[in-house]
């Protein structure tokens, strides 16, 4: 994609509050220092939290986070990431701290202001920047979750475009940085073979798939506040879904993509209740930080449907959950059987109809699957699958490309307002008002009651876990 936008001046810093919180820790430090092995990071790191943290304190823990990643095997481009840090310590509702900010940022114009830190300070932060005069040519980086609902999120826009521009605002939704899901954009519009079938007339249904076998791993807090469908589905699933569903983008440059994006979720049919199966898994509510009566969901499968002329009918599943079964991601995109049964075997009977699948993680992959003849008198055949593996070396980790592109301007793997809103107007209707959630048990597939969300047009599809996969 290219990005013609005027915006495209590198910053000259990168600030990044909350940097002394779990995020830092476990995916920012890392990546940095991925930059910084590739040489592409060269500009003051401003932390800034409300500890009282000296610089070496600061660097001692940046150190350990990259060795808890890895190992430290380039030992300059680690020095040199250290000798970019800088610390700033302070409330962030105290424009002292803001000050101290700018003093820090010394001679640097255009910082990129990362915003690793809890939805509720976003506010005081983006409101902080503007009032030191923080934020003219500059830009704002925000992590997820934007907002919690319609309104919330819009708020939120209303407040961040009050301050900065929309074509200075990154917000991060890390699975557009993985590579398995931008070439979803890429093997549909790079290939002329699928178009053609590419809608209602052949596509029965799409299934997407995100597994996880571990609980929520020490956030029953934050969980308890977001839930399956906020956590994962608004953002991660629905981006998927966009990618899969969008027209072709009618010019080369990222704005296509954003509006071709937007347009698959306001068309998308808000969800009712009964498109909604709930789930929590077994010893949820023994989590920390669960209440004991809790009914947030740990799992969710919706049915969905995109009222467009190419996909009319066409249903969407959409389920994800923690304590599953696997960990993996996986679309599969069914297509319609022939229209007349010829062979003893002919699909649905023998089974699924052809379909093609992506699988997004842990490996990547792309497969067809069609149906070939056994050798033998009777006609009868096995669904075979041609596969391409894209799992290439020396991949860029999300944050490490989502956070280089924001700094260099660029926004392509980022979300627009208007997009982010409308994926929130889908959901809205379901966030509390729902049927209550299931229990099921840790390594299952989730609670039966998905099963029948489903039946009317087959079976879930689930991915088979990494050690067995191809
Ligand atoms: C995060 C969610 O956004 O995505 C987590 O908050 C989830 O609950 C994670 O586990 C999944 O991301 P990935 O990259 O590990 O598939």
């Amino acid at each position: 994609m290219g990005h013609a936008d005027s915006r495209t001046t590198p910053a000259d810093a990168l600030v990044i509050f909350g940097v002394t919180g779990d995020l830092a820790h476990k995916m920012i430090f890392p990546a940095l220092y991925a930059m910084a092995r590739r040489g592409v990071l060269n500009v003051p790191v401003v932390g800034v939290a409300a500890s009282k943290w000296s610089l070496a304190q600061l660097r001692k823990r940046a150190t350990d986070s990259i060795r808890h990643a890895g190992r430290i095997d380039d030992r300059a481009a680690f020095e040199h990431l250290l000798s970019l840090l800088r610390y700033v310590g302070g409330d962030y509702t105290d424009l002292a701290t803001f000050k101290a900010l700018k003093q820090a940022l010394g001679d640097a114009r255009r910082p990129a202001h990362y915003l690793a830190i809890p939805p509720a300070l976003f506010a005081t932060v983006i409101k902080g920047l503007g009032t030191a005069d923080l934020a003219d040519q500059a830009r704002v980086i925000v992590e997820k979750p934007f907002g919690r609902d319609l309104a919330s999120a819009r708020e939120l826009n209303r407040i961040a475009l009050s301050v900065f521009a929309e074509d200075a605002i990154f917000r991060i939704d890390h699975y557009l940085g993985k590579e398995a899901i931008m070439n979803i954009l890429y093997f549909r519009f790079a290939n002329s073979f699928l178009e053609p079938i590419w809608n209602r007339n052949h596509v029965a249904s799409v299934q997407i798939t995100l597994a996880e076998d571990f609980g929520v791993n020490g956030r029953g807090a934050f969980y308890e506040s977001a839930g399956c469908l906020r956590d994962v589905i608004q953002n991660h699933l629905f981006q998927i879904a966009a990618l899969l569903a969008m027209e072709p983008p009618a010019y080369q440059g990222y704005g296509a993509v954003h509006s071709e994006k937007a347009k698959v979720f306001q068309a998308m049919r808000p969800l009712h209740p009964d498109d909604v199966v709930r789930g929590q898994y077994a010893g949820y509510r023994k989590e920390p930080g669960v209440a004991k009566d809790s009914d947030v969901e740990t799992f969710c499968a919706l049915r969905l449907f995109i009222d467009s002329w190419r996909w009319e009918g066409v249903p969407w599943y959409l389920r994800s959950g923690k304590c599953l079964a696997a960990t993996a991601a996986e679309v599969l995109v069914e297509l319609k059987p022939p229209p007349q049964r010829l062979f003893d075997d002919s699909a649905p009977l023998a089974g699924r109809a052809n379909y093609l699948r992506f699988r997004l993680s842990p490996n990547s992959a792309v497969a067809l699957a069609a149906r070939v003849k056994r050798a033998g008198k009777e006609f009868v055949g096995d669904q075979r699958e041609l596969y391409l593996l894209d799992a290439q070396p020396g991949e860029e980790t999300p944050y490490e490309r989502l956070l280089g592109d924001a700094m260099a301007g660029d926004g392509a793997l980022f979300t627009r307002e208007d997009a982010v809103e409308a994926a929130w107007a889908v959901v809205d209707p379901v966030l509390d008002t729902h049927h209550r959630a299931h229990r099921y048990k840790p390594g299952s597939w989730g609670p039966k009651q998905a099963d029948a969300l489903i039946a009317a047009h087959g079976s879930w599809h689930n991915p088979i876990p990494v050690k067995a996969a191809k």
